[in-house]
């Protein structure tokens, strides 16, 4: 297949990349700056230098191309999110960006659309200890301004993507992504500082090794059913105090120490994700439909794999 690859040097893209080239896919990748085309081409990838969030400008570096199939990763998240207004950029891609990339799939003749979504989207809040599955509420409004912003634009997202007209489109729901990236190598570093808490109270989460990620949206791009959402996470839901405690302890450091979790009031993001929210995904239809399993389907193997690698 022929592959419009969006967010293509990002984490997710760059693991992804390889994997598609592998299987023999052709790929052409977006990327805004010059250095992101210069890395595109020395690994064999087509670069389409375009702002997705300026749609002349995506349907211009485009020209005359044929594609059969996008794949949108592009985020702008460039660190752990402390605020909601770390977010609204992120929102804006998932919103007019995906509207622009669906036009642009529609120029280029594209036929299939994967897009990423997130599994916050299922709402900050306790969920209680039952797995979530795909047919839970998903982006339900709140009334609380900050997250309702979210949830308009991962709803939006999920909305356009699988259910365009003349398009096979399907949503990936990834859990916290974690790998050989800068954000986990960082939490490695404030670990081994004895930086990171054990929060008392803390939240729960579900979360899927980069790696893993990439493999699931090669299945999906294969083997997703149209119009269907697949939650993407690991088999092990984590607190983030056994989160931070396994970060620690692959890196060789001390326990991290307990820290009352409503501290994390001032940054209000940060509370409602790693106080507030318990939230455990299944990954059944994934593992079913798209015939993958997590070659990390624990958090403590993929983070001794990351320490180790
Ligand atoms: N599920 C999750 O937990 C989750 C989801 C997403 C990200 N993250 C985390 O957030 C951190 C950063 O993630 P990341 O690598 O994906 O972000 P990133 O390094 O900021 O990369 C984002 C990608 O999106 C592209 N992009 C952003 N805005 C664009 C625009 N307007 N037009 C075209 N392309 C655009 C970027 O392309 P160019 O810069 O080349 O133009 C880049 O390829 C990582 O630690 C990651 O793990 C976590």
């Amino acid at each position: 297949m022929r592959i419009l690859l969006a967010g293509a040097t990002g984490t997710l893209g760059t693991a992804l990349l390889p994997m598609l080239v592998a299987a023999g896919h052709e790929l052409l990748g977006v990327t805004r700056t010059a250095a992101g085309a210069a890395r595109l081409t020395s690994m064999g990838v087509l670069p389409v230098q375009a702002d997705v969030m300026d749609v002349e400008d995506l349907l211009a570096a485009l020209d005359g191309r044929q594609v059969d199939a996008v794949i949108h990763q592009a985020t702008a998240i460039t660190g752990v999110p402390l605020f909601h207004r770390n977010l609204y950029a992120t929102d804006a891609l998932r919103d007019h960006g995906t509207a622009n990339l669906l036009r642009a799939a529609a120029a280029v003749g594209a036929r299939r659309f994967v897009t990423q979504s997130f599994f916050l989207g299922y709402g900050y809040r306790d969920h209680g200890t039952e797995p979530l599955g795909e047919d839970h509420p998903f982006a339900e409004l709140t009334g609380h301004p900050g997250i309702d912003r979210h949830m308009r634009a991962m709803r939006s997202n999920e909305d356009q993507v699988l259910h365009a007209p003349g398009i096979e489109g399907i949503a990936l729901r990834y859990g916290m992504f974690y790998g050989p990236e800068p954000a986990t190598r960082r939490l490695m570093h404030l670990a081994k500082r004895r930086l990171l808490p054990a929060l008392r109270p803390s939240g729960t989460t579900s979360v899927i090794h980069i790696h893993d990620a990439a493999a699931a949206t090669m299945a999906a791009l294969d083997s997703g059913r149209p119009g269907q959402p697949y939650n993407i996470v690991d088999d092990q839901p984590v607190t983030f105090t056994d989160y931070f405690r396994a970060v620690a302890d692959v890196v060789g450091a001390s326990p991290p120490r307990t820290v009352p979790g409503h501290l994390l009031a001032v940054l209000p993001y940060l509370h409602a994700l790693m106080v507030r929210t318990h939230i455990r995904l299944s990954n059944h239809r994934a593992k079913r439909e798209l015939g993958w399993t997590p070659d990390f389907p624990t958090h403590r193997a993929g983070l001794a794999a990351v320490a180790n690698g």
